[in-house]
């Protein structure tokens, strides 16, 4: 376990720590952008109230709900469908850096799935329609390029704008961990992308 992390149990003894949960809901794909640039994998993020990147999910009470239970109700709020997670799409549960609006410390755990490609256009289907965060704390979700055009755009780009908390890191381990960009792909997008914070 990396430095910062701490395991799911670990995180769940701290009483005094808030709790927020978020996914990385992600397909293969055979699309070509172009009919010509492999799309290869669709993952979902989504733009936020505050104008910030971030991953679908909220805060979690663990005395009511288990984590899973709390990130699934907020994939209902926000995605507009119950999307069962389960302790096996979790991936890592860190610190999150002090903030000087709260006193009491976040932790954030972080999740995976892997869906079909028609599940993914579901849950935005139901994220533009049936969900009754849209147009509210949700503006929408996208999808992250993860080629890169002949004149620098697609990942790079898409690394340049402005993500909550550790989102921008997660999505990075993630695409690297699931083997969804070549570590030297996503060398040179982090390489060009205006922002080489985590
Ligand atoms: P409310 O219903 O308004 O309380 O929002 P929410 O429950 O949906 O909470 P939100 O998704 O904003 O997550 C709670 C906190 O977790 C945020 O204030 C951020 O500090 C942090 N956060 C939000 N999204 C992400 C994310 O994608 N990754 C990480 N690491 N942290 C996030
Ligand atoms: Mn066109
Ligand atoms: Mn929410
Ligand atoms: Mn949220
Ligand atoms: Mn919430
Ligand atoms: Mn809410």
């Amino acid at each position: 376990m990396a430095s910062g992390q701490l395991s799911r149990a670990e995180a769940l003894a701290c009483s005094g720590c808030r709790h927020a949960c978020h996914v990385m809901l992600y397909a293969d794909t055979k699309a070509q952008l172009f009919g010509r640039i492999p799309i290869k994998h669709i993952i979902l993020m989504q733009m936020r109230f505050d104008g910030l990147l971030g991953f679908p999910g909220g805060l979690v009470n663990p005395s009511k709900e288990t984590l899973e239970s709390g990130l699934t109700r907020e994939l209902s709020e926000e995605l507009g469908l119950a999307l069962p997670i389960s302790v096996e799409d979790h991936v890592d549960s860190c610190f999150a850096p002090a903030s000087s609006s709260s006193s009491s410390h976040l932790i954030t755990h972080f999740y995976v799935k892997k869906m079909d490609e028609e599940q993914i256009r579901e849950v935005e289907r139901a994220a533009a329609s049936t969900a009754t965060d849209h147009g509210l704390e949700v503006l929408g979700m996208i999808r992250v390029p993860l080629y890169t055009t002949k004149g620098g755009g697609g990942l790079a780009s898409f690394l340049s704008h402005s993500f909550i908390g550790s989102a921008r890191s997660q999505l990075v381990d993630a695409m690297l961990r699931f083997n969804l960009v070549t570590p030297g792909e996503l060398h040179k997008a982090l390489t060009h992308s205006l922002k080489t914070h985590a």
